[in-house]
């Protein structure tokens, strides 16, 4: 099962830790889409995209990537994100564009991610040191569970 994990980590790479603690675990290639817009996902069998949340979405590029790449059938995808308040599931939206596609979306996984936007920053930020060694074995196991259910 060849995988890729197209990511945007651009507030504390809080996601590129997690993204990169999965892409071990999965063997996966891993694409930054601040950088590399144009990611070419053709040759995967199981594609994750991964970012933080800004005003409760996921990174522009990501929501842009969803919304214009063409996936096969057998293709399948799977959402991760870090926030600094985890007090929903952010991922919806993202979901939501690529169900409308008929891509099949599975499980997303989620964890919290150091925070000093706006006057956060006064307080010195929320979700210090997230995420943590427990979040990353936590993402570990995650992709780990991903391998059957996307076959
Ligand atoms: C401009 C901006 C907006 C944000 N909006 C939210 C938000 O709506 N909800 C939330 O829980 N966290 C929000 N955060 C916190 C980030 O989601 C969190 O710190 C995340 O881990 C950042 O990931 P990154 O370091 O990979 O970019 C925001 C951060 C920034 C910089």
């Amino acid at each position: 099962m060849k995988t890729a994990i197209l990511y945007a980590s651009v507030h504390h790479g809080n996601t590129k830790k997690v993204a990169e603690a999965m892409a071990e675990t999965l063997d996966a290639d891993l694409f930054d889409l601040t950088k590399q817009e144009n990611a070419d996902i053709s040759g995967y069998d199981l594609i994750g995209f991964a970012s933080g949340i800004y005003y409760s979405n996921m990174h522009k590029a990501v929501r842009k990537f969803a919304e214009s790449a063409t996936f096969r059938p057998d293709q399948k995808v799977f959402l991760v994100c870090t926030c600094g308040m985890d007090s929903r599931d952010f991922t919806k939206k993202v979901r939501k564009t690529l169900e409308d596609k008929q891509v099949e979306v599975l499980d997303s996984f989620r964890c919290r991610g150091f925070d000093t936007f706006g006057p956060l920053v006064l307080i010195g930020g929320i979700a210090k040191g997230r995420p943590n060694a427990e979040d990353l074995a936590r993402a570990r196991e995650y992709a780990r569970n991903l391998a059957p259910a996307a076959h």
